[in-house]
């Protein structure tokens, strides 16, 4: 549990002070920092325990996403000491990166320790204008609060959540920020057609769900669609996984579970669009009723898919979930999908990027602005139509996977494009998460688990709409 409170001065017994290597050589503790060894350097700590001063090393004091990954080191280093209150020093520019720092940083998922550690911390932000920058900490702890409830449930274990746990968990998010909630189960799902999304859940004992929710404030102006793959597990199916590529595939709920945390937000800050949240919740199993490669299946939309790996599962969700998201919020400004797609994209663009694929250059601009203010990296993935001849299939109208082993980032987008309709197509972008959306090892303000790709980058788009 950590806490952060502005005040004009604090008596805390720490103070947290950022340093570069240029002011570490004209400091009055160059000698002491020195002789520890310490080099001003992003992701580096100096705790000076007797002067009750820790030194963050930045590269630029002006750099907000160093300010913010430096905050987030702070809160580690004060997690493992027996101090419980901390200051630091913010101003206008500096509280909101320094507040997501702290609160994001000292995120543990401790649900299944049986000692868990829960240490809490105090942080005072100090400023004379302590008053007045109050709705900027609220704005920012809104924001990172929502990461921190889309890492829970994405940490959550498979065997706690399910397309019918998840569908529960969805209704109870709907419930306290008063949000529309309307959830598919089989039979509505069948006579909907959702005949991909059917298929891909057919072998777990949960069968799909596709759940709606909406924020619906009076005088919207923009209206927002955003689209979650709910894999909840993905064994990949008869197309089985490999023992140690199917560790860590609870994760492929990290769509839906960024679209559950964005909606949260937008609620909480009461933001003037209207949104709307699809996920498809299906589990990805084998059995004796699984589906195989070799089936074709009838999408929703009417386009049939030869499936030829099922372990390219998510896009056939996402197909049948974007047609109908299409259709119940007909007339959204945008559409954004997330995902943790394919391992491709990590090949493409290393593991701390989300892919961003689409057709309108502007809004990819635009999106990947807003994400950079946030402090979350993408990076965009060009279409052609090479790539997209490799989904040719000779028996369906697509196939499932391309014929070819590269960009395979770009040929899953491109096969979920094809179920994107002609008028939605400037409107649409697809993220995939797979990468950046869990990790093994810290890195920027993120621990072990899950980090809440998205949700940052996608609150602050919607915050600047
Ligand atoms: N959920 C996986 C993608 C993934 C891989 C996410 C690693 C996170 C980490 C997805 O369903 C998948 O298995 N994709 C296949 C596609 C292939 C069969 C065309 C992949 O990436 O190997
Ligand atoms: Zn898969
Ligand atoms: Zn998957």
């Amino acid at each position: 549990m950590i806490k952060i409170e502005l005040a004009k001065k604090s008596d805390a017994p720490v103070e947290v002070r950022f340093i570069t290597q240029k002011e570490l050589k004209k400091s009055g503790y160059k000698e002491l920092l020195n002789s520890a060894g310490f080099e001003a350097r992003s992701e580096t700590s100096c705790f000076l325990y007797e002067k009750g001063l820790l030194f963050i090393g930045v590269e630029e004091k002006e750099n907000p996403n160093e300010l913010r990954s430096g905050s987030a080191t702070a809160a580690r280093v004060l997690k493992k000491s027996n101090f419980q209150k901390a200051s630091i020093a913010v101003d206008k520019k500096s509280l909101p990166v320094i507040a997501e720092g702290f609160v994001l940083g000292a995120y543990e998922f401790e649900k299944y320790k049986s000692e868990p550690q829960n240490k809490k911390l105090k942080i005072v932000a100090t400023s004379n204008k302590a008053k007045e920058l109050q709705p900027l900490l609220d704005e920012a702890l809104t924001i990172a609060h929502a990461t921190n409830f889309t890492r829970d449930i994405v940490n959550t274990a498979p065997q706690e959540i399910n397309p019918k746990t998840f569908a529960q968990l969805a209704k109870k998010v709907a419930k306290e920020n008063k949000l529309f909630c309307d959830i598919l189960e089989k039979d509505r799902l069948e006579k909907e057609r959702c005949n991909a999304m059917l298929a891909v859940g057919r072998a777990s004992i949960y069968s799909p769900r596709l759940i709606h929710l909406a924020y619906k404030p009076k005088n919207a102006k923009q209206k927002v669609t955003l689209v979650g793959k709910g894999l909840t597990y993905d064994s990949g199916g008869l197309s089985l996984k490999p023992a140690t590529s199917m560790v860590t595939m609870k994760m492929d709920k990290a769509g839906a579970c960024a679209t559950l945390g964005i909606i949260k937000a937008v609620s909480e800050l009461k933001l003037d669009v209207e949104l709307h949240v699809f996920i498809g919740a299906v589990e990805n199993m084998i059995g004796g009723n699984a589906y195989k490669p070799d089936d074709v299946l009838k999408s929703r939309s009417g386009t049939t898919i030869e499936v030829r790996n099922t372990d390219a599962e998510g896009r056939l969700v996402l197909a049948d979930v974007l047609d109908y998201a299409q259709e119940k919020a007909e007339g959204s400004d945008y559409i954004f999908d997330f995902a943790t797609l394919t391992g491709a994209c990590m090949v493409a663009l290393g593991q701390y990027t989300t892919g961003v694929m689409g057709h309108s250059s502007a809004l990819k601009h635009k999106v990947n602005k807003a994400a950079s203010s946030a402090g979350e990296l993408t990076g965009s993935l060009p279409f052609n139509k090479h790539l997209k001849k490799l989904l040719k299939s000779e028996i369906a109208d697509i196939s499932n996977i391309a014929s070819k082993p590269y960009g395979g980032a770009i040929t899953a987008a491109l096969f979920l494009d094809r179920f994107i309709k002609e008028e939605n197509k400037e409107k649409w972008l697809h993220f995939d998460i797979a990468g950046s959306a869990y990790t093994e090892s810290p890195w920027d303000v993120n621990n072990y688990g899950a980090t809440g790709a998205g949700v940052r980058m996608m609150t602050r788009f919607l915050l600047e709409l």
